[in-house]
């Protein structure tokens, strides 16, 4: 099988090599991947000050090709899909049943591969802001992989408006065809009506303002890698609250709520609520992805056809 070795100190930032199939060990199975995604978070590791991993893990869809010991649920042939903690970037990958779960056969890889953590991330972060339908929201990130579907997915649910906040305006009409009501950048000196609710997937200074923006009994929901302080002080009088949020979490106390909101992602998507936006590349484009993330122009999810 085929895999991108990750490295720095060569002229070739990536390599693609050819290496045996891992064998799974107990509670493992190997997956074969149709596709991969690549995103923010890969793009921060590889521009990290420590050697990127080699390895590293990511979002996969593909199928099950062998199993190992005492795994239950799965026979081979399965369609699976989810997180992988090392190994992502590979034809062959060997996931955990609790971090990956079934995907219907029908759904075309790269749809699947969008919707496996960028709809899960959405879909649980609403659900950390004790979102209502009728409440306004607001997306940071609002074109990035798990922000236009946190757009679709307040909108089917019920929002009464959606604004999405991007870094650039080019990335408006892509959100107005994602259901945002308005598109605002990060620098517009008012991001207009304020929000009863705010999903940040950028962090930074983003946090601050974004408390700043909210409506009294607003809550910000910080589920980005970026960091980010928030004056506490700008929470009182109005009752604001921050929520953290990280899937990693449920995904160790709670797998069968990943494998439930998943399956509601699959609903949704069957039943057209949901148009998962992706850019695909073949695995000897992964400089090309990384790219087009780094420099922040991205419509939706990012990923890598491996097959
Ligand atoms: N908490 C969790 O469990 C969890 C899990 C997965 C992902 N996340 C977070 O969710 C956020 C979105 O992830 P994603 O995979 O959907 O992103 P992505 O598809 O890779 O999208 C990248 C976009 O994010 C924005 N962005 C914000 N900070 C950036 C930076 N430092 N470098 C490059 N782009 C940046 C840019 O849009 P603009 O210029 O328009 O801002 C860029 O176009 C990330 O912050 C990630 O850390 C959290």
């Amino acid at each position: 099988m085929r895999k991108i070795v990750f490295q720095r100190e060569q002229s070739e930032a990536f390599v693609i090599t050819e290496a045996p199939d891992p064998v799974p060990g107990p509670g493992q199975m190997l997956v074969r991947t149709e596709a991969v995604g690549v995103s923010v978070g890969l793009v921060r590791m590889l521009r990290a000050a420590a050697a990127p991993e080699k390895d590293p893990g990511g979002e996969i869809v593909g199928r099950i090709i062998a199993l190992g010991p005492d795994v239950e649920g799965y026979v081979i042939g399965d369609r699976v899909g989810g997180v992988v903690m090392e190994g992502a970037f590979s034809q062959s990958v060997l996931a955990l049943p609790g971090l990956v779960s079934t995907v219907p056969g029908e759904v075309e890889p790269s749809v699947a591969l969008t919707l496996v953590r960028g709809g899960l991330i959405a879909l649980s972060a609403l659900h950390a802001g004790r979102f209502e339908p009728g409440e306004s929201v607001l997306v940071t990130g609002g074109a990035s992989g798990v922000g236009h579907l946190a757009v679709q997915l307040a909108k089917a649910r019920g929002a009464r408006r959606v604004v999405a906040a991007v870094g650039s305006h080019g990335k408006a009409d892509f959100l107005r065809d994602c259901g945002a009501d308005e598109v605002v950048t990060y620098a517009q000196p008012s991001w207009g009506e304020r929000p009863d609710l705010i999903l940040d997937g950028v962090g930074g200074e983003l946090v601050q303002l974004g408390v700043e923006a909210l409506a009294p009994y607003g809550r910000l929901v910080a589920f980005s890698a970026g960091g980010g302080n928030v004056d506490a002080s700008s929470l009182l009088g109005n009752l604001k609250t921050v929520i953290g949020f990280s899937i990693g979490l449920i995904g160790r106390q709670d797998p069968g709520l990943i494998e439930q909101r998943r399956a509601e992602l699959w609903r949704m998507l069957a039943a057209g609520q949901l148009r998962p936006a992706h850019k695909a590349f073949p695995m000897e484009r992964i400089a090309d992805a990384v790219e087009l993330i780094e420099t922040r122009r991205n419509l939706g999810r990012v990923l890598l056809h491996t097959n």
